[in-house]
């Protein structure tokens, strides 16, 4: 028998919340309007997102942005999405800056234009003292070259002799992620209705709950947000031990 949750009984909170923001273009179709569209709303639900997990007390948020595999969409819609990136970067950064927002953004730099990397350079540098809520956007990411960059990084500290290779550890394969320092998600959303990771934190998500929701990200709110945390504190977390009673 499941006894009734007390008052006394702590409630589950995440800490790291992670977010596959997905449905930018079924929301768009669904007023047949260009996806791009879409995503432009998708930055205003980001904005809420980022608000949210302040007002609930999350310590990290980190958010799919653009992946490794979106290159193969239409170049105007591959446009499209740099654009808001720049666009967010230069709205909010003050913002984000005087609310003590610190950013980061993980993923692929090589390949990218150097207008994007100075964008990037500079959203990380103006928050780096910053530590309510840590920012985290996977932008030009995939879990798989993530995890390739780090093994090829090893590989050359082992070559130059900084490391050995009995030492490599899943600690310190880690430390050689891009996400070094981070704490794993403890809930990684995914929106849109889909049932896939598609390439994001494919290390650091080994132990989250996965919480999947039906909302477009457009329409992502607050709501949606405590929905997927109160799920989450109905969940029982056992990483692979037996758990309470
Ligand atoms: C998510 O929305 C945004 C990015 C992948 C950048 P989509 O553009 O994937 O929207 P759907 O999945 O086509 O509806
Ligand atoms: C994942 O969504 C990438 C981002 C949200 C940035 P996709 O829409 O690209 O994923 P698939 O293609 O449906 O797996
Ligand atoms: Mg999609």
């Amino acid at each position: 028998m499941v006894a009734a949750a007390s008052s006394e009984d702590a409630v589950q909170t995440p800490r790291h919340v992670a977010i596959i923001m997905d449905g930018n273009g079924r929301w768009a179709r669904q007023r047949m309007w260009p996806r791009t569209l879409g995503h432009r709303e998708g930055v205003e639900a980001l904005r809420r997102a980022v608000d949210a997990a302040g007002e609930l007390g999350l310590d990290y948020l980190t958010v799919f942005g653009f992946s490794t595999e979106n290159w193969r969409r239409p170049k105007d819609e591959v446009n499209a999405l740099f654009d808001l990136l720049r666009l967010y970067v230069d709205r909010d950064l003050k913002r984000l800056t005087d609310e003590g927002v610190r950013v980061r953004i993980i993923g692929e730099r090589e390949g990218l234009s150097s207008d994007i990397l100075d964008i990037i350079e500079r959203a990380e540098a103006r928050t780096a003292h910053n530590s309510r809520l840590h920012l985290t956007i996977a932008f030009n990411y995939g879990g798989q070259q993530e995890i390739a960059r780090a093994a090829r990084r090893l590989a050359e500290d082992a070559v130059a002799g900084k490391i050995k290779p009995e030492e490599i550890s899943a600690a310190m394969f880690a430390g050689y992620l891009d996400t070094r320092g981070l704490p794993p998600p403890d809930i990684v959303i995914r929106t849109s209705g889909e049932l896939r990771l598609s390439n994001f934190l494919l290390w650091q998500a080994a132990y989250s709950e996965l919480v999947f929701l039906d909302v477009l990200w457009p329409d992502f709110d607050k709501a949606a947000l405590e929905k997927a945390m109160s799920e989450f504190a109905q969940r029982g977390r056992r990483f692979g031990g037996v758990g309470g009673a």
